[in-house]
């Protein structure tokens, strides 16, 4: 008896649920790196909103509704995906594991999901590609010079990559606190694979600061007909990530967009965001069933996902759990992730009794 008790104690607990990672990620992470991806931007109001809005919401469940069959699949912008549930953008994936995206993009395969890569990845948009079959779709910073915007995206189009998001929330850099007090820089033998390529293809000498400086990425002058621009560019689909008000979403489907992410940028731009779980009902509504709507931000359980597909999400997006998941035990850490989410997605999906995920509707929830 006294044997475990010593024993709960010692030994680290093995992950139950995806919030369990975050621990573990943190006693293998250099403390900057943590912070860089744990934090949100000045007061990380925005950071917490995400998360405090689910907590709002309480489930109206239906019994007796034969839940023996789950079917959690679902068709996303032309392609089979098996839960609504991928992977966000997130940058420099090898400061967690050395496979970085090369391993994040392996296990979302493995699990039928789509993964989004970066930009500004460690692996370059081909590495990527070659590292698994499944969905992928490539994040797009938009450079203030076009020609560079449109190389990316000639590469991701070469490369198989089936959707460009174009993330909107970024004119600048939010300021991330946390970053700048570690003086948080790109850790040492990483590189911004898919800007060096260019640097490489222009063979300039010397340091580059396009490839050093993520600053030079962000595109304060970006607008309307940039979108506009990006449509008539590409035979992709173009999804709009980062949108949280109706008017915004409507001229997102009106300059081509066709979907939508509501987001804040996981709390890492303006602070004191609205959440974009309580965004997301007005942009669902103002976008209409045609345009698939996804969201992002503080997705940590599978009541998360139910709640965000209840409110008219078509799936969502997780950041910062599968970063700490791949820091913790790469490739293998990220099936684990999902395959508990998948679980309670099933789990709470049952209880809720609901059969499929067009049964999912605003009736079952209600708002504390
Ligand atoms: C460390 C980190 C890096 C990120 N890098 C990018 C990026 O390069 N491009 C992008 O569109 N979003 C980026 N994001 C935002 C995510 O795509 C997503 O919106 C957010 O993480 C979702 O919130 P969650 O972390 O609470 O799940 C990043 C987020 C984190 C945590």
């Amino acid at each position: 008896m006294a044997d475990s008790m010593v024993d709960r104690k010692t030994r680290p607990a093995t992950p139950l649920k995806l919030d369990d990672f975050e621990p573990a990620a943190r006693a293998v992470l250099p403390q900057a790196i943590y912070d860089y991806i744990a934090g949100g931007s000045e007061d990380e109001a925005a950071l917490r909103g995400n998360r405090e809005a689910f907590a709002r919401y309480r489930f109206r469940f239906k019994v007796l509704a034969s839940t023996d069959q789950i079917e959690l699949g679902s068709d996303l912008f032309g392609q089979r995906v098996r839960m609504p549930v991928h992977l966000a953008p997130t940058a420099i994936q090898r400061m967690t594991h050395p496979d970085g995206e090369l391993a994040a993009y392996r296990a979302a395969s493995a699990a039928g999901i789509a993964y989004a890569l970066s930009t500004l990845s460690s692996a370059a948009i081909e590495e990527v590609a070659a590292a698994a079959t499944g969905p992928r779709w490539f994040q797009l910073y938009m450079h203030a010079e076009r020609a560079v915007s449109a190389s990316f995206v000639e590469r991701a189009v070469e490369a198989g990559y089936s959707a460009i998001l174009l993330t909107v929330d970024l004119p600048r850099t939010g300021r991330r606190e946390r970053d700048i007090r570690n003086a948080f820089s790109l850790p040492e033998g990483l590189r911004y694979a898919n800007l060096d390529a260019r640097r490489r293809a222009d063979a300039a000498e010397g340091p580059d600061p396009f490839a050093q400086n993520v600053n030079a990425q962000t595109n304060a002058g970006l607008g309307w007909a940039d979108l506009e621009w990006l449509v008539a560019k590409t035979s992709l689909p173009v999804i709009v990530k980062g949108v949280v008000r109706a008017d915004d979403a409507r001229h997102a489907v009106e300059a081509g967009a066709r979907g939508v992410i509501v987001s804040n940028h996981g709390g890492r731009q303006l602070d004191y965001a609205v959440a974009s779980l309580d965004a997301l009902p007005e942009v669902v509504q103002a976008v209409g069933r045609d345009v698939p709507v996804l969201m992002d931000g503080g997705v940590r359980r599978g009541t998360d996902v139910l709640k965000a597909l209840c409110l008219g999400a078509q799936g969502v997006l997780i950041g910062r759990p599968f970063l700490y998941a791949l820091a913790v035990a790469g490739a293998e850490g990220v099936s684990q992730m999902l395959a508990m989410l998948r679980q309670e997605i099933e789990l709470s999906m049952s209880l809720l009794g609901a059969r499929r995920l067009s049964e999912l509707s605003g009736d079952l929830l209600t708002r504390i």
